[in-house]
């Protein structure tokens, strides 16, 4: 065992691998209830391939939320822990610091935000906004004006930016249909986007990270694409 610069404890034998602490390898391949925030502070610098993050968006709630005004909304949503701005700026800046150089992140962002703009989490961050990607949910949704059938993802990734070996898939298109079923989860991604993705920025027994997982469909993607996943969620 070592310390790094840091202070975070590492396993010899595991180290030249993952770089994982004690506590993240108890933490590996399951799902925890826990805090993102909590969960990200035991993870080591630098140690994460790729990360999703699918907050629970308050502007999702807000009368802002661009033609859904006063369209009244579903129970179970309503039920989730909301994140705030703060805290989603929060998320970003642990998902920076556990991310390791040229890595990529995957941020769900709905309509309301994607208009409203939301280049300013990342400010004197290392991570830059290099792509985006629509996900044609084939089911049509609320809507004063237009209805909702999409959602965007926006890629991600910490500087250094590099394309060459870091992204290998070069045939995902930016808009991608995929149907989710699933009545336990009111936000449950696309599986098969999210597994293309997983292959196109990382390697067997690289580490993806979902530090808001609800239903899990990151896990279910990492189990396919095997990777390991290291995630949890606040709601358990
Ligand atoms: C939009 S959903 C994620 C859906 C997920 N991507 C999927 O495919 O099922 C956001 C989740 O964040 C969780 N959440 C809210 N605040 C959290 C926090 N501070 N830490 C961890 N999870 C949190 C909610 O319980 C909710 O399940």
């Amino acid at each position: 065992m070592h310390l790094n610069m840091n202070g975070v404890i590492f396993l010899e034998q595991v180290a030249f691998k993952y770089e994982l602490d004690i506590t993240q390898k108890e933490l590996i391949n399951r799902r925890n209830k826990i805090d993102g925030l909590n969960l990200m502070s035991k993870i080591a610098d630098g140690s994460i391939a790729a990360c999703f993050f699918d907050p629970q968006y308050r502007g999702v709630l807000d009368y802002q939320n661009y033609g859904n005004e006063g369209v009244s909304r579903g129970k179970a949503r309503s039920e989730l822990p909301q994140m705030s701005e703060e805290i989603i700026v929060k998320f970003i800046g642990e998902i920076e610091r556990v991310l390791r150089p040229s890595g990529h992140s995957f941020l769900w962002v709905d309509k309301f935000h994607l208009c409203e703009g939301v280049k300013p989490w990342f400010e004197n961050l290392d991570l830059q906004i290099v792509d985006m990607l629509t996900w044609e949910k084939h089911r049509i949704g609320m809507g004063y004006r237009t209805r909702r059938k999409s959602e965007y993802l926006l890629i991600i990734q910490k500087k250094p930016i590099r394309v060459k070996d870091v992204w290998t898939q070069h045939d995902i298109p930016d808009v991608i249909m995929e149907q989710v079923k699933n009545e336990n989860h009111p936000h449950t991604k696309p599986i098969k986007l999210q597994e293309r993705l997983i292959r196109a920025v990382t390697k067997v027994g690289d580490i993806v990270l979902d530090p808001a997982m609800g239903s899990g469909s990151v896990w279910e993607a990492c189990k396919n694409a095997e990777r390991d996943f290291i995630g949890g969620d606040i709601n358990g």
